[in-house]
Formats: structure tokens, C-alpha cells, sequence
């Protein structure tokens, strides 16, 4: 079934989802607050550098089924409105969740009754927990959705996702199927879960890779000193389908706008509940060295 789906904020994330939504027959409106990128989007510009995100979006635009605008206004019909705003991390490491809060409460002043909102930013356990009370509203169902696409493999990782997570109290919800059936054509696993360990399930996969990273590059620092080749012993161990040959390359150190902001974050979130996650400070401080070692 065809539903009119709101995306705020046309980042990678935002402007993904609205294509590829819009691609597998919905009926997208993808608001953002930024006149310019929205001109541009309306135009067929795209200024990110996705294979295959430009096409979709220039099908969309000419058949109707995917709008841009700046009037949040314009979300008043949707089905389902899935949050794709930005969570920079504080100074401390925390993600900064100001842009959320301050839309939140506007989009509950004008979604109809029974609207879904989704997230779909990478947030901290809670915070769609949080949703009903930003919304001011109690008749508008919320879900976690985080979203794992890859930048510069955007449109295909969308479209066939390892697995989709959907987050709801109770899991499983009316509005989680809701969500659900909007992947059905990615054939992908879903995963049917409670809000909370949906959103860490997120930090918890990005701050994984990060450990695999820093795992390898120490190796390589070993390799070194005792002649062996890190390549030859990273192929042996990628061999091991228990491992997995992904993200087993030695190089200068992690970086990227995703795996050190929700490092931090999942650190911060352990340091606030009182759990001693060191094997992923090690893992951060490991990269520090990394680059300074790389640089010298
Ligand atoms: N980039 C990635 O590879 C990736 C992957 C998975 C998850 N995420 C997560 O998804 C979220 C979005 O990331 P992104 O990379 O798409 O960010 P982005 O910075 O590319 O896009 C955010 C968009 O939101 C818009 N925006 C800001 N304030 C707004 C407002 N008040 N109203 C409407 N629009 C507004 C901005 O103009 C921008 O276009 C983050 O939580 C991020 O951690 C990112």
C-alpha cells in the first residue's frame, strides 16, 4: 500500500530514504530547514556524491512522488514521519540532541492523529521513549528505525540492508508493522525489538567496527616488530566466517562522520550508567596513537 511519507532533514540520511521511498512507490514530502539545498533539491541538484541517489531523485521529481520543501507545514497528511536530523556529539562527547528537541514539539502541533514518527538519526537509549512527551501528543505512535546505510554506498545499502531494526514498546507494535511493510521489497531480516535496544543496537555496531579497527592495527604494530605480514595474517583470520573479512584492513586510524561521534557516545552512555567499557576506550585511545604513529 502507497503511503505519504514525511522525511525532515534531506542529509545523506534524509534524502536517501526519500528517494528510495519514493523509488518503491510511496508519496515523499522531505522537509528541510536549509532554502538553498531544498532550491537545489527541487532543481534535481544533488550535492552529495551518491551512485544512483541524483537518478532517483530526478524520477522522483518528475513523477510526482517525491516534493521538497522548507514548510513543515507540508507533513500535515503523512502516514509516517521519519526523523532524519543531525546528533553531532557535545563536547563531551554526548550527542547533541537540540535539533530533535526543537522540532519534535513543532511537528506535534500539526501531525494528524495516528501519524507514526520514526527515528531514523542515530539517538541514545530513550529517546524514543522521550518522543510522546516532546510531541505533546499521545495518539501519534513512535518507532526506532536507526539507520545503518554507508556514506558513497547510500542508495544500495538502503535498499538492501543487511537487516532493518524496528524499535517500539511494546515491540512488535501495530506501528512497527506499519514501518515494517514499507521494507518488505529488500527482502531483508527484521528485526522486531524493544525502542531501547534499537538505539544501542546502532552504537553498538558502529563501536564494534571501531574495536575491529583498532584490534587490527595494533596487530600490524606486532606484525611489524616480528616479521610478519599483517595483510597475510588479516586474509587467514577474514577467513574464518566467525570473523569475517570486513573491516580488517590495517590503515591510519578510524575516522569518518559515524564511527568516532557514536564511540563517544556509546562511552558516554557507559560512563553515565556506571559500566566500565574499556575495551572500547582502549579501542579509541589505540586510534589516537594510530594517527600520531601515522603522521610520524
Ligand atoms: N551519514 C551517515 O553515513 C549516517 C549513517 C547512519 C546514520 N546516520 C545518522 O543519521 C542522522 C542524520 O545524519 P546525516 O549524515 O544525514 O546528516 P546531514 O548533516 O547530512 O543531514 C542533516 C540534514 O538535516 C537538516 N536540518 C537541520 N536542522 C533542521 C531542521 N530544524 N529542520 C529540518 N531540517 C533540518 C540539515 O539542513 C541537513 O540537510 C544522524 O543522527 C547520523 O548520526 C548517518
Amino acid at each position: 500500500m502507497a503511503e505519504h511519507i514525511g522525511i525532515v532533514g534531506a542529509g545523506y540520511v534524509g534524502l536517501t530514504s526519500a528517494a528510495c521511498f519514493a523509488r518503491l512507490g510511496h508519496r515523499v514530502t522531505c522537509v528541510d530547514s536549509a532554502e538553498s539545498k531544498v532550491d537545489e533539491l527541487r532543481r534535481g541538484v544533488v550535492s552529495i556524491a551518491e551512485p544512483g541517489l541524483a537518478e532517483l531523485v530526478a524520477q522522483g521529481l518528475g513523477d510526482g512522488t517525491l516534493t521538497f520543501t522548507t514548510a513543515q507545514a507540508e507533513l500535515h497528511g503523512a502516514d509516517l514521519v521519519f526523523l532524519c536530523l543531525p546528533t553531532p556529539p557535545a563536547e563531551d562527547g554526548r550527542p547533541d540532541l537540540g535539533v530533535l528537541e526543537r522540532v519534535v514539539p513543532q511537528l506535534g502541533r500539526l501531525l494528524r492523529p495516528g501519524c507514526v514518527v520514526v527515528t531514523k538519526s542515530t539517538v541514545p537509549v530513550g529517546t524514543a521513549a522521550r518522543l510522546p512527551g516532546l510531541l505533546g501528543r499521545t495518539d501519534l505512535p513512535v518507532a526506532a528505525n536507526p539507520e545503518f546505510l554507508r556514506e558513497g554506498h547510500a542508495v544500495d545499502d538502503f535498499l538492501h540492508p543487511d537487516r532493518v531494526v524496528l524499535g517500539t514498546d511494546p515491540p512488535g507494535s501495530a506501528a512497527a508493522s506499519r514501518v515494517a511493510r514499507l521494507y518488505e521489497p529488500a527482502g531483508a531480516p527484521v528485526v522486531l525489538t524493544d525502542s531501547a535496544s534499537a538505539e544501542l543496537a546502532k552504537y553498538a555496531s558502529n563501536a564494534f567496527l571501531a574495536v575491529k579497527l583498532s584490534y587490527v592495527n595494533v596487530l600490524a604494530e606486532l606484525c611489524e616488530r616480528s616479521g610478519a605480514d599483517v595483510r597475510e595474517v588479516a586474509r587467514t583470520m577474514g577467513l574464518d566466517a566467525r570473523i569475517g573479512p570486513e573491516f580488517l584492513a590495517p590503515g591510519p586510524g578510524w575516522g569518518g562522520s559515524c564511527l568516532p561521534k557514536d564511540t563517544s557516545a556509546l562511552l558516554h552512555a557507559a560512563d553515565s550508567a556506571g559500566v566500565d567499557f574499556g575495551i572500547l576506550r582502549d579501542a579509541v585511545r589505540v586510534n589516537a596513537r594510530q594517527r600520531a604513529r601515522v603522521v610520524r
